[in-house]
């Protein structure tokens, strides 16, 4: 008989180091920004990255939300991306910030670049609080990164495992041991 699996978690990167860096993201994205910003969330895993960041601005944010669907329930891409909500505001002639959880094979965010840039932003870049550096099969630039991470499955802080773990306030490895 096949020994029972159990997942655990741990932590990988604390709240408070999430916090420090969401900051300083901050701090850089008003100095590069003065005339405002307009952000764009990838739902669901970006919102609790989205509602951190845009309280660390001080110059005037517009905030956007996108639906992209580029999983299943597994742990890795399916690599078919959908579009599953639009955005309620039209992006032309902006400076747009996609805001995004993580970076990971880049499929994702390679669809939504081409996307959004056919609707003529102004400025067009990304913000992502995790990138899997070794994982990339499409190039994406991403101008604004929190922190990379080496290749392991993270939950926490808005990224979930089939839709749990989102709520947790620590980005966390999830691991599977035997019972
Ligand atoms: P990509 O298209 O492979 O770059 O995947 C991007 C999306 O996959 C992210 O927006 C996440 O929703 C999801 N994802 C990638 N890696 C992880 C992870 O380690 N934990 C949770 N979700 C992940
Ligand atoms: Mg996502």
């Amino acid at each position: 008989m096949s020994p029972a699996l159990q997942s655990s978690l741990r932590v990988l990167i604390s709240a408070e180091r999430i916090q420090e860096r969401v900051r300083e993201l901050g701090a850089r994205i008003d100095a590069d920004y003065q005339g405002g910003i307009h952000l764009v969330a990838i739902l669901k895993g970006a919102c609790f990255f989205l509602s951190d960041l845009a309280r660390a601005l001080h110059i005037p944010a517009k905030i956007d939300f996108i639906g992209i669907s580029s999983y299943g329930k597994g742990k890795t891409t399916s690599g078919e991306v959908r579009l599953t909500k639009d955005l309620d505001m039209s992006i032309e002639g902006f400076d747009v910030l996609v805001v995004e959880d993580i970076v990971d094979s880049g499929v994702t965010l390679n669809y939504l670049m081409k996307v959004l840039q056919q609707r003529k932003p102004r400025t067009l870049r990304i913000a992502a609080l995790l990138d899997k550096p070794e994982r990339r099969i499409q190039p994406v630039d991403v101008a604004y990164i929190g922190f990379q991470i080496p290749d392991q499955f993270v939950v926490g802080y808005g990224l979930d495992f089939a839709e749990q773990y989102r709520n947790l306030k620590d980005v966390c490895v999830l691991e599977e041991t035997e019972r």
